[in-house]
């Protein structure tokens, strides 16, 4: 019988299991659990004769790979797959995916929660500003950045957005406006919302020449990842611009120097948590169960990360 394994140090919620459970079932496979495991060994010996592992933030490594004999599949449940080792479950012909989008209302809800809660001064007690008929810019049109779009227009937020790899009609078709450059969502825009990747391209490139493009006042809310925002120049801004607000949800690597000398002007989340709802990890995790039974039964390899 085809076997799928759970395996997760940090356990899903267990109505996401008991959603999981169904879906692998309902399919005439068997799940196996392995959660809150301490050793990775441990991990290494669940593998060993199942055909499909679900993970989350767990380290699905060579050793792990090479020790699935019958393995087949491996799914992240969530967006982001660095935790495989891609070459490694190529090599041995394992298909790699992750579950894009299932996470994505959780982030769009934070960064909208984060500049109402900015607009209205971290609620100190003293008159704010509304959100409404600001002009929001979205740089970066993905599942977050349309979650983004959705909800800030039901705010009443004037929304623009940039993505050279999205067609101009479908953003248009959104009802939000459509910018050819950076420079332009950058100089349009009082509030920016990052959703980029973090890649070759876009690493440190949200610097000083793009962020004092800002009107004032500037507020830039990341969720999206830390190491798409060079630091350095951050603290020119902070420095030059006194109207400067930043709000994220991935502290930089500079969060002391911040405190010190830039207290108030921004807000980070305690840790990382755009993506923690309970929705977004049962629909993660169906999401991921899903994924396996449409791959083992039909050969289904849209979600694949390693091709
Ligand atoms: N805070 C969290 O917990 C959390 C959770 C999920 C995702 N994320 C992060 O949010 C970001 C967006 O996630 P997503 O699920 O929307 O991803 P996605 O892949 O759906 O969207 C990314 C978008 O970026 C665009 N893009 C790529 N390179 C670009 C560039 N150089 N300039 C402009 N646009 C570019 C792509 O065309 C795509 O539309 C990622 O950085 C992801 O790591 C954070």
């Amino acid at each position: 019988m085809t076997k799928v394994l759970i395996a997760t140090d940090k356990p899903f919620a267990p109505v996401a299991v008991k959603g999981i459970r169904e879906v692998v079932e309902n399919a005439g496979f068997e799940l196996v659990l392995l959660e809150g495991y301490t050793s990775q060994d441990d991990f290494v010996k669940a593998v060993a004769d199942v055909d499909a592992v679900i993970i989350r933030s767990d380290k699905a490594d060579k050793t792990v790979i090479d020790a699935g004999n019958n393995l087949k599949i491996i799914v992240r449940a969530g967006a982001g797959y660095d935790n495989i080792d891609l070459s490694a479950a190529t090599a041995k012909g394992v298909v790699a995916m992750n579950t894009p989008g299932q996470n994505s209302n959780a982030v769009a809800e934070l960064a909208l929660g984060m500049m109402v809660y900015c607009a209205r001064g971290f609620f100190n007690g003293k008159s704010g500003m509304e959100l409404k008929d600001k002009k929001l810019g979205i740089h970066a049109y993905g599942y977050v950045g349309k979650n983004v779009a959705r909800i800030a227009k039901g705010f009443g937020m004037d929304v623009y957005a940039f993505d050279p790899f999205i067609p101009k009609e479908e953003i248009i078709r959104d009802g939000v406006k459509y910018v050819g450059t950076a420079e332009e969502l950058y100089s349009t825009c009082n509030f920016i919302s990052l959703h980029i990747p973090a890649n070759s391209q876009t690493k440190q490139s949200i610097n000083y020449s793009l962020l004092s493009l800002m009107p004032k006042p500037a507020i830039l809310v990341n969720t999206a990842r830390a190491e798409v925002i060079n630091e350095s120049d951050l603290v020119k801004m902070f420095e030059e611009r006194k109207d400067f607000v930043y709000l994220s949800d991935v502290e930089t690597t500079n969060k002391a120097e911040l405190e010190e000398k830039f207290k108030g002007r921004f807000f980070f989340t305690p840790k990382k948590m755009g993506a923690q709802t309970e929705e977004a990890n049962i629909n993660a995790g169906i999401a991921a169960a899903r994924q396996i039974v449409g791959f083992i039964k039909n050969g289904d390899k849209t979600f694949q990360v390693n091709k």
